[in-house]
């Protein structure tokens, strides 16, 4: 259980764990190599430790400490069948991303995860997967875990994705790099492409266009030495949102990945009023990385759909908090995808705000937030959502009273030390 209660500001400088994205991508790419990698600045979240066990578990030898992990591979050829079945947690990106280099490896294995995996859609990559030539089977048609996989000899197929889902992307590119001829994915809108920029970087040549990307099967990956993971502006985002809702605040966050892919939550930011500056601007194993700084600034409600939302899909929870605090309304569209997330995160959150009185309804693809409630301490539930528990810990901190979160501990998903950095810049 987390409690916090109201604020009066944040202030101060501080940093937040590795992506969680680029994590996975570091170990599962260096796993994917033949040498030894070091991966610094990696995520010891729950969802990127089950990747790691993944690869252990088919005879990679990974040392992790913290935040820094040694991973010594001898290549994706000689990744071994798992004795046991692959446990992916709570981690959507392990299970579709391991799904596409799996079906391209000559053995079985079954990949399981817990209740909420047990509950998220599968076939948006089970199907394209099974049409490059691999056996997969799952619950309901192949719908859901347990997914029981036999790779096979693949072949590249055109691949058009009803959504804008950088999971099932990088599924197929990596079921493309180990098929004959050449595997093309179109989205209808351009999902993060941290897939693309670490595979450039692992010396695989891929094509990017307006709409997609394709990638030529069976080139061979070069390992990386070092793969420095830059912060994860998604968990910045809940420190960013504190500072923008609190008069007098003023927060700098050193070191946030800023790939134009992710940085929605900026955009919507400034055009909701906030004073936000980003700095330091460099590049990092092909990353851009900067320093960002907030000052509190009154904010105005905005609409938000189209291209933006998988720019910042995982900040929509945020996002409606800090729209709670706004002048006016802001409407959240095209955001549908929120209901498979690790919760349905548009009735969690419609839910969970009302309990504090915020004025808010869900839609069908998103939400409609009424600004300028007073909110009031509540007693909220994560319901095993880190986000969600994350959202309803900042949004206390301008309830009046005391708000509790329960399930609190699926914080540690994505952001380890979350109460620890929060308590260090929350003042009053
Ligand atoms: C992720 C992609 C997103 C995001 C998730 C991480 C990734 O999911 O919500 O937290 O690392 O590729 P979708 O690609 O399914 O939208």
């Amino acid at each position: 259980m987390l409690t916090t209660k109201n604020a009066k500001k944040i202030v101060g400088e501080i940093t937040v764990p590795g992506d969680k994205s680029i994590s996975h991508r570091a170990v599962m790419f260096s796993s994917m190599a033949k040498g030894k990698a070091r991966i610094y600045g990696f995520l010891p979240g729950a969802d990127c430790l089950s990747t790691i066990s993944c690869f252990k578990k088919m005879g990679v030898s990974i040392e992790q400490q913290g935040d820094q992990v040694v991973v010594d591979s001898q290549g994706l050829d000689a990744l071994v069948e798992p004795h046991e079945v692959l446990d992916v947690g709570n981690s959507g990106t392990t299970i579709r991303l391991m799904s596409g280099i799996l079906a391209g490896r000559p053995f079985h294995s079954t990949l399981v995860g817990d209740e909420s995996i047990a509950r998220r859609p599968m076939k948006r990559v089970v199907n394209p997967l099974k049409q490059m030539g691999a056996r997969i089977d799952g619950r309901s048609g192949g719908e859901f875990t347990p997914l029981s996989l036999r790779g096979g000899e693949l072949k590249g197929i055109e691949f058009h994705s009803p959504v804008a889902s950088a999971q099932v992307k990088s599924a197929i590119i990596l079921a493309g790099l180990q098929a004959e001829g050449v595997t093309t994915v179109y989205e209808p809108h351009l999902s993060r492409d941290h897939t693309e920029r670490m595979l450039s970087s692992f010396g695989i040549e891929l094509e990017s266009f307006e709409g997609g990307v394709s990638i030529r099967g069976g080139q061979t990956m070069v390992q990386q030495e070092e793969i420095h993971v830059p912060g994860d502006i998604s968990s910045a985002a809940f420190m960013l949102a504190a500072a923008a809702i609190l008069p007098g605040s003023e927060l700098t966050i050193r070191g946030v990945g800023v790939n134009p892919t992710r940085t929605g939550i900026i955009d919507v930011l400034l055009e909701m009023g906030s004073d936000l500056k980003v700095e330091n601007e460099r590049i990092q194993n092909g990353e851009p990385v900067a320093d960002l700084t907030i000052r509190y600034a009154p904010l105005r409600g905005i609409e938000i759909g189209g291209a933006i939302i998988p720019r910042l899909i995982d900040e929509i929870p945020i996002i409606s908090v800090i729209a709670s605090q706004a002048a006016g309304t802001t409407v959240i569209r095209d955001a549908e995808e929120l209901k498979v997330k690790e919760t349905n995160r548009i009735d969690v959150m419609v839910e969970e705000l009302r309990k504090m009185g915020a004025q808010v309804e869900g839609t069908e693809d998103g939400m409609i937030i009424h600004g300028g409630a007073s909110l009031v301490g509540a007693h909220c539930h994560s319901h095993g959502d880190h986000r969600i528990g994350m959202s309803m810990a900042i949004a206390g901190l301008v309830a009046e009273g005391q708000t509790t979160v329960e399930e609190a501990e699926a914080i540690n998903v994505s952001f380890p030390g979350f109460e620890e950095t929060l308590s260090k810049i929350v003042e009053g």
